[in-house]
């Protein structure tokens, strides 16, 4: 597995594996990802697994000096439950151990929600009807000293 920061020429690989891994209401567009590789609040990452360049990504968002926020993660569909996603949250919690992480979660998304608690985040809001379509969402928090 390698993880390496993106780039422009990975927008529209990272459009097309965020439209094959969420809803489409959730999905960042190639235009989104164009505009977050210009903003140093964001941080992008391109995780390759063999010859499958796009196997999953990340995005995070830096707020502030102590506080992160994990705005996506996603693995393809067809590598899921081999434990790339908790790899790449590994990595995403080590190398920056110093930070609060905040994310939000649909209340539907069971995958996800048992792997962020298996890495220590626990759910500290519930926020009514917060995606498009109705559902509700999980607000969960990683807590650092
Ligand atoms: C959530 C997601 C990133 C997990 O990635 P993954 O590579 O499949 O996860 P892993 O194989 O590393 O599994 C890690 C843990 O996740 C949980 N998990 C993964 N798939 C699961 C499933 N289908 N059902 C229940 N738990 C699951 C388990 O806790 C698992 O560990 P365990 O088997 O030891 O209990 C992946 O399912 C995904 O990309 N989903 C679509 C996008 C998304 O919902 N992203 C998160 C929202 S912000």
């Amino acid at each position: 597995m390698m993880i390496r920061p993106a780039n422009i020429a990975d927008v529209r690989g990272l459009a097309a594996l965020e439209a094959r891994s969420f809803n489409k209401t959730d999905a960042w567009t190639a235009s989104q990802y164009r505009d977050g590789l210009f903003d140093h609040k964001y941080e992008i990452c391109v995780v390759s697994v063999g010859k499958i360049r796009y196997a999953a990504s990340y995005i995070v968002r830096f707020d502030t000096a102590l506080n992160m926020y994990i705005y996506g993660m996603c693995v393809t569909p067809r590598l899921r439950n081999q434990g790339i996603g908790r790899a790449v949250l590994q990595h995403i919690t080590y190398k920056n151990d110093i930070f609060n992480i905040t994310l939000t979660v649909r209340s539907s998304n069971d995958a996800a929600i048992r792997l962020y608690k298996r890495m220590g985040f626990h759910v500290v809001r519930k926020m009514h009807m917060y995606y498009d379509d109705g559902e509700d969402g999980l607000r969960m928090k990683l807590y650092r000293k």
